[in-house]
């Protein structure tokens, strides 16, 4: 039999691979990122509540009601945004599904679609299998969009730019003037759409990042992707939402119909009581203390650590401490020294390798103090 891979270049990803040599070696896991404490113990005891309840067949296909009208009370709340529950929201197994479901719908063959380097590993392939074409742009030296090279790119062809922000691997956060170019440039090409990436929205720091949803440029434009799994602490659940304008929806429920049709009811359910119950503004100062805790820790390594204003990841440089590969270094941290990270040239197209690796802090404080002393020890 002859089968033609539809994604040549796919293999296993760097997450799997790291994951399986820290299990194999013991080593402490901060590479793949998703917390590693209780989730809220009000979001279990609804779930105990529920799961009893009638509550196990298919739900509508963009959402359970309850579901859609709470999401919307949250932009409101968060954002201050109107959006219709009915028109504007689908409900998705995870910002992944949304991402894939949105270039499925909107991107033909042949249309290219801007991604900025370093990047998250679930857009590219999604743009393939439409057969668009991926226009990968480095950010620059500080992970931020280089808007010269962006406006270089951009022509009549260009579907989508993918934005992500606060910002993974990087954990910055997009200035003002980097949204003021990106409406610009929306306003300059007519047909191109944003697929606003904010699955950290509400992991941010000193300061909050700004969402597509607040800039009324933006809306019309932008297909914006939330996840409950980064948000509650609930990755596993694979559950999650995007806003679109009513049009775009059309067109994206279409895909959406035929991938999943809707998404599990028992989940739906229980966000759809939990969601008026908790306060998202607390989840930036809950990180933070991790992330100062972290860095703190690692005051006295020979590690540099970049800045960290969102998101649940810290960068570090290894550059004083070797000149080895990433991808070498990050092995070799795993067997020699116990710690898994995430080498950081696997999200660029090119692998461009600046010494640079990325922890995950979303750990209990014991997890944390365990791999910092491992890592005072290099
Ligand atoms: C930037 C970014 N986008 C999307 C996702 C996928 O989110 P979900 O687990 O909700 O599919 C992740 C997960 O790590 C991510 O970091």
């Amino acid at each position: 039999m002859k089968l033609t891979s539809k994604l040549p270049l796919v293999g296993t990803t760097i997450f799997t691979v790291m994951s399986k040599m820290a299990l194999e070696h013991n080593a402490i896991n901060l590479s793949q990122g998703f917390p590693n404490f209780p989730v809220d113990s009000l979001l279990i005891d609804i779930l105990k509540l529920k799961v009893s309840e009638n509550i196990h067949q298919y739900n509508p296909m963009a959402g359970n009601p309850l579901l859609l009208q709470n999401i919307s009370e949250l932009i409101q709340k968060s954002y201050n945004r109107n959006v219709s529950p009915e028109k504007e929201i689908l409900v998705t197994a995870g910002a992944t599904q949304a991402i894939f479901t949105t270039i499925q719908a909107l991107v033909h063959s042949g249309d290219e679609v801007v991604i900025l380097d370093p990047s998250y590993d679930c857009y590219e392939s999604p743009i393939l299998l439409a057969d668009g074409i991926p226009k990968r742009i480095p950010l620059d030296s500080n992970f931020l969009p280089d808007w010269q090279l962006i406006n270089d790119t951009v022509n009549a062809k260009t579907r989508l730019i993918i934005t992500n922000n606060p910002h993974n691997p990087s954990g910055k956060i997009w200035t003002e003037s980097d949204v003021v170019e990106l409406e610009t440039l929306v306003q300059k090409y007519p047909n191109l759409l944003v697929l606003s990436d904010e699955v950290y929205e509400y992991i941010t720091f000193e300061n909050k990042h700004i969402s597509a949803h607040e800039r009324t440029i933006l809306h019309e434009r932008s297909i914006v992707v939330s996840s409950f799994g980064k948000t509650f602490h609930i990755t596993g659940w694979k559950i999650g939402y995007l806003v679109a304008p009513e049009e775009i929806m059309l067109e994206i429920k279409k895909v959406h119909q035929f991938l999943v049709f809707c998404v599990n009811s028992v989940a739906q359910s229980v966000l759809a009581d939990y969601l008026p119950k908790v306060d998202t503004s607390k989840l930036g100062e809950f990180y933070q203390e991790k992330r100062d805790f972290f860095r703190n820790g690692l005051v006295n390594s020979r590690f540099k650590l970049l800045d960290c204003e969102g998101t649940y990841f810290q960068l570090a440089s290894y550059a004083i401490i070797s000149n080895e590969s990433d991808i070498d270094f990050t092995k070799r941290l795993i067997t020699d020294f116990g710690v898994a990270a995430i080498p950081l040239s696997v999200f660029n197209a090119d692998n461009a390798d600046h010494r640079l690796i990325r922890f995950c802090f979303a750990k209990d404080n014991l997890t944390l103090t365990n791999a910092m002393e491992k890592l005072c020890k290099i």
